[in-house]
């Protein structure tokens, strides 16, 4: 049996999640449920990063302490994640004690190697995006990935020899780990300059994970994240390790590939551990043409959008909308437009019209397959293997598309016996095949078609042309019209 490995980031807790954090975990559950479809070992994870100055400095500016604040904020990603029907096999905490107890033993190690040493730290750093700046990568005095402002430090710290691996990860790059190609480019045109050590320890945050070789320093929070993806598995001796490291993919938005394509495998080679595969990056999204922010007041929640259209409307709007890898633009009419024009007039009609007449029947219902490539099976499977998404879910909709235009032209509320029976025959399989696809994207609705149908628990094995022979039951629509 085949394994499958697949991580979210995991999530800052200075507030609450919104859409994009969404966007990320259900993308990765949509790949996660695919894998299972196909009958692998899947390990799909996802947590919250709890630790930095950042945390501190929220919790301060809303009268709590780091801990409470964590814990009220990492409860909120996980009833999010239970709304959205995301499954996840483990979520981890940065705080969790195994974890502090991994992120000491890896820097030992990495120690052992030879790739820390002390030094000074001179420079800039931006507290939003946690991370080092230097003064030629200032934009304006500002930070040059948010434009915010950045804090100058002078400081003493424990540095990681990231430049000795520079050639190594220019090499793992070109051979293919970042995916697509232009987050690839952008990172290989970044490489082109000099590549400094980087500073692991941070003396003035108190809120992390004490550094093992000096108590007075804490461990700087990237360097501590990242290791979630191997504590979670239990490394060195844990069996979970053993069976999915090295990650099939890591999932990352696109502003974090660098620490995930640089940082993470020079951590490593340093630790001679086996490689991830892929490090996919998606888009971003806006909210009403507009960059989500607090003051601008445009931050949306992903429970309320859930209560309001169901979870599956707003999955299948953010997997619908835009190609994972380009940005877009979020907003409720256009999601509106998605609900009423796709998933209630096509799959939700196309589903209520046929199980009306097949209900009638009782038993087998005899047919010849006829529309058996209307469904592009091979099609979406290998963009499921290109990691496309969109291309995937558009083929899914097309295929349901051609469904509902078969039901038209045949016209079987005209028909009757064998002619009625074999439109019938024909166009419940394609349903039920639809069906096997749709899994991934909208698990809720699929299990409701595939009650009505009376069948359960398909797995892409079952997506093929067979016998009808199930009682079905029309029941409720799956989508109605939204005003
Ligand atoms: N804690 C780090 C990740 C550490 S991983 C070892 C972090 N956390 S974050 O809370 O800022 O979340 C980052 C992820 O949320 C992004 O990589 C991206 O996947 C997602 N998004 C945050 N805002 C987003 C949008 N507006 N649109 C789409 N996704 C975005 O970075």
């Amino acid at each position: 049996m085949e394994k499958f490995y697949i991580t979210t980031p995991i999530y800052y807790v200075n507030d609450k999640p919104h859409i994009g954090h969404a966007y990320t975990t259900i993308i990765a559950d949509v790949f996660a449920r695919w894998h299972r479809l196909n009958n692998e070992k899947v390990f799909f994870l996802t947590g919250t990063d709890e630790h930095g100055g950042k945390i501190e400095k929220a919790a301060n500016e809303k009268n709590k302490t780091p801990k409470e604040l964590v814990d009220e904020t990492s409860q909120k990603y996980k009833t999010t994640w239970e709304k959205l029907n995301i499954s996840y096999d483990k979520f981890i905490r940065t705080t969790d004690k195994s974890h502090e107890e991994t992120v000491k033993r890896f820097i030992k190690k990495v120690f052992e190697k030879g790739d820390i040493y002390k030094g000074e730290y001179e420079g800039f750093y931006c507290l939003p995006d946690e991370r080092y700046i230097t003064e030629s990568e200032l934009v304006g005095g500002k930070c040059p990935d948010c434009g915010r402002d950045v804090q100058k430090i002078k400081e003493e710290a424990y540095f990681f020899k990231l430049s000795k691996y520079k050639d190594q990860i220019i090499n793992l790059i070109n051979k293919g780990l970042i995916l697509p190609e232009k987050n690839a480019n952008e990172i290989l045109n970044r490489l082109k300059g000099e590549l400094k050590d980087l500073d692991i320890s941070r003396k003035s945050v108190s809120w992390g994970i004490k550094f093992p070789l000096d108590e007075s320093h804490s461990v700087y929070v990237w360097f501590d994240a990242l290791l979630n993806y191997l504590s979670a598995l239990n490394w060195p001796d844990g069996s979970e390790f053993k069976e999915f490291w090295p990650a099939d993919i890591h999932l990352v938005g696109k502003e974090i590939v660098w620490f995930h394509s640089v940082i993470w495998p020079a951590m490593l080679m340093s630790a001679d551990l086996p490689l991830p595969k892929n490090i996919l990056a998606h888009g971003w999204w806006t909210v009403d043409g507009k960059k989500m922010s607090k003051s601008i007041g445009n931050v949306v929640d992903p429970i309320e959008i859930a209560d309001k259209y169901s979870a599956d409307a707003f999955r299948y709007f953010l997997l619908r909308e835009k190609p994972t890898w380009e940005d877009g633009d979020f907003s409720e009419a256009a999601l509106k437009e998605r609900i009423n024009g796709e998933l209630m007039s096509n799959l939700s009609n196309l589903v209520a019209r046929v199980l009306t007449l097949a209900e009638k029947f009782e038993g087998k219902i005899e047919g010849k397959p006829e529309i058996e490539d209307f469904i592009r099976k091979e099609e979406i499977i290998e963009n499921f293997e290109k990691k496309d998404l969109y291309s995937a879910l558009n083929l899914i909709f097309e295929g349901i598309r051609k469904i509902n235009k078969y039901v038209n032209d045949k016209e079987p509320w005209k028909l009757e016996g064998k002619n009625l029976a074999n439109v019938l025959y024909n166009s419940l399989e394609a349903i039920r095949i639809a069906t096997i696809f749709l899994k991934p994207f909208m698990p809720s609705t699929a299990e409701k078609i595939e009650k009505k149908l009376g069948v359960n628990g398909q797995l892409l094995s079952d997506a093929f042309f067979r016998e009808f022979s199930t009682k079905v039951e029309r029941g409720e629509n799956l989508f109605n019209k939204i005003n």
